[in-house]
């Protein structure tokens, strides 16, 4: 039978709310069609009596059902929005958060002149394609080692048109011999193991590669803050977003390495969440 927008709207938000708390199921009922539709938000308003044709219909009531098997919104629509900057996003990747953008801000302070960056674990792009956008005269390189993750990295790179990145597979620094550089960002992966979280919700879509990072969820932390110095200019800076919990044993990772002037930055949830710290050669 055929139905209106408000009635597909309606049917969408009562269902969409055994799953997400009824503000985010009329935003997300609301987002599914006008995907499908390929319309805004005024003209859903605006033409709410208008009859949905048959086929936007179905196609509408298919995204709707992946969405009720948990499916996080950015995979169904295929694209994030990061730090102003439209993302494709697929499984092979994690889905931007906003919480990274915290990192972004404290990177784009640090750029006074060009300076060489490297992204570690760059997933869509998003912390890479950010600075590369801002910074244009900075050189950015980025790397992962996921292909699939790289090719979506690739596409993002294509469509913003940035020249000044460079993306390349490598298992953090393993192909980066005799490269340095003046600032290093990385969001890697810092969730324990065993964290239940994992198998739950949105992160349950996402690739574990992305996420999991040895018993204590420092592993990746660990290796990149011990391998760094030797990838880092004198007064270079490793800048890394971490687990709200970790802050303390990060800047300890620092200190045993040798950084000087480590500091925790707060995310938008007031959580502690990069640690930054400055490599001085004496
Ligand atoms: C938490 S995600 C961050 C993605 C992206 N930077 C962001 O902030 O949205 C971590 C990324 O690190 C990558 N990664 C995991 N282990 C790696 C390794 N040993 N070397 C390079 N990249 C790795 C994963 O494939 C994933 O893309």
């Amino acid at each position: 039978m055929s139905q209106t927008v408000q009635q597909l709207l309606q049917t969408a938000r009562q269902q969409l709310a055994q799953l997400v708390p009824a503000s985010e199921a009329s935003i997300e009922a609301q987002i599914l069609l006008m995907h499908t539709l390929d319309v805004n938000r005024a003209w859903l308003l605006a033409h709410a009596t208008d009859v949905v044709p048959e086929k936007s219909t179905q196609d509408f009531t298919h995204l709707l059902q992946r969405r009720l098997q948990g499916e996080p919104i950015a995979y169904i629509l295929g694209y994030r929005e990061f730090f102003g900057l439209k993302l494709a996003v697929t499984s092979d990747t994690l889905i931007p958060r906003p919480d990274t953008e915290t990192l972004v801000e404290a990177a784009l302070q640090k750029i006074m002149q060009p300076l060489q960056i490297l992204d570690l674990g760059t997933g869509t792009g998003a912390i890479a394609l950010a600075l590369a956008w801002h910074a244009p005269q900075s050189q950015v390189t980025a790397v992962d080692a996921s292909e699939g993750a790289l090719r979506v990295a690739e596409k993002n790179r294509h469509c913003l048109q940035l020249d000044n990145v460079t993306l390349l597979h490598s298992h953090w620094f393993s192909a980066l011999a005799n490269q340095a550089f003046d600032l290093i960002v990385s969001n890697p992966p810092y969730i324990e193991a065993a964290d239940q979280h994992l198998s739950q919700g949105d992160l349950r879509f996402e690739p574990l590669s992305a996420l999991a990072a040895g018993e204590d969820g420092l592993a990746d932390i660990r290796q990149i803050i011990t391998q760094a110095p030797g990838h880092l200019n004198d007064g270079g800076w490793l800048m890394l977003e971490h687990g709200y919990n970790q802050a303390e044993a990060v800047q300890n990772l620092y200190q045993i390495a040798g950084f000087e002037h480590i500091q925790t930055l707060r995310d938008l949830g007031d959580n502690p969440r990069v640690t930054l710290a400055q490599w001085l050669v004496i």
